[in-house]
């Protein structure tokens, strides 16, 4: 079969190769997958930031749709025919998690999905909801887990409460699109006034330019009445912190998800104590909470947003459009 691999770090060692068919074995799914979706993190990869210790060469991507098409012995979970998408902590089904669950993602020591064909476990897939198309199903997991756990799962958002969601990627537009559907009031920041437009039509109801306005917070904070916001999706990191623990309400939470502007930040901590915060780190989600995302998305019939998507044989241009940075999500169709 087809696969693009990484042979060692660095982009411009994205290659498409030919490699063996892989074959399920117990417990496990063979997934031919129909559509990828790229994330912030693929560029990690391959930048050697995500895993120094990685092998080549190693299969890229985590996220995926596909059709089930083969099992391996005693798997029950799913059958021949499903059509199911992947989830990004493979080996995390339910409970608490342990320091390990990223590090069995797919692509970084287990082969990832830009590839004709996938062995997974019958644990790391569920099933696609069938209102969404393949492009669209690819571009659910990880992001969307990362956004329905921080704030559903794990901050208890309820209707009337305030989120703020940074730039306008993949996890920040499905953090709006389910604040949004839940009754949450959003605010949505971006670089660009035209990207802010569209992040108004999807329902954000302020939005604040952080080019124009660095410090965001104070815009936040006006907004607010002085009362800051109850939820913050913090997927810049770095000394962006700092300005989320001046905009987040008392007791409101700021989910730890991405680290755009750097691994380290020195945070103002009586202003945490002042306000009682709650700092919470991410790590994407396990199966359970998967599995209750999706079905509440076929309930709202909510659709992920979709920047461009590219044929499999233009992989490379995908990546290079993940370097621009998009409007919500990069999809590659590997299967017409
Ligand atoms: N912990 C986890 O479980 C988890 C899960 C998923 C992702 N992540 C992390 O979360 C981050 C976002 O991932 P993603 O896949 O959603 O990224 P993405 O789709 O590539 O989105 C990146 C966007 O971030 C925005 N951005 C860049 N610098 C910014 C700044 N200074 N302030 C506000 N926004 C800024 C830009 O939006 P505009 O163009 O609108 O300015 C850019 O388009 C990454 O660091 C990723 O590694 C972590």
């Amino acid at each position: 079969m087809k696969a693009w691999q990484l042979r060692a770090f660095g982009r411009e060692n994205l290659s498409l190769n030919e490699v063996p068919d892989p074959t399920p074995g117990p417990g496990e799914a063979l997934v031919r997958i129909s559509s990828v979706s790229l994330n912030y993190r693929d560029k990690l990869l391959y930048e050697g930031n995500y895993n120094p210790h990685l092998e080549f060469p190693i299969t890229q991507v985590a996220d995926a749709v596909g059709e089930v098409v083969a099992l391996g012995p005693n798997t029950t979970r799913v059958k021949v025919g499903d059509r199911v998408v992947t989830n990004y902590c493979t080996r995390w089904i339910d409970g608490p998690p342990t320091t390990k669950e990223s590090l069995y993602s797919l692509g970084n020591i287990i082969p990832g999905a830009l590839a004709e064909y996938l062995v997974l476990s019958e644990n790391a897939i569920a099933l696609a909801p069938s209102y969404l198309t393949n492009d669209e199903a690819a571009a659910l997991p990880c992001a969307g887990l990362t956004a329905w756990y921080s704030l559903v799962e794990k901050g208890g958002l309820t209707t009337g409460q305030t989120v703020l969601v940074q730039g306008t990627g993949g996890v920040s537009l499905f953090g709006l699109q389910i604040a949004h559907a839940l009754g949450a009031t959003v605010i949505a920041t971006s670089s660009s006034d035209k990207k802010l437009q569209r992040a108004k039509f999807l329902g954000a109801t302020d939005t604040i330019n952080y080019k124009t306005h660095p410090e965001w917070q104070d815009e936040a904070l006006a907004l607010t009445n002085k009362q800051g916001v109850d939820h913050i999706l913090e997927v810049v990191g770095g000394p962006n912190l700092a300005r989320s623990i001046k905009a987040i309400r008392p007791q409101g939470q700021i989910s730890i998800i991405g680290i755009i502007e750097g691994f380290d930040a020195t945070i103002p901590l009586f202003g945490i104590i002042q306000k009682q915060a709650i700092i919470r780190g991410i790590s994407v989600g396990p199966l359970r909470a998967l599995e209750r995302m999706l079905k509440k998305f076929n309930e709202l019939k909510l659709h992920p947003v979709i920047d461009t998507v590219y044929a499999f044989n233009d992989a490379r241009a995908a990546f290079d459009h993940l370097e621009r940075g998009a409007f919500g999500k990069i999809v590659i169709r590997v299967r017409d």
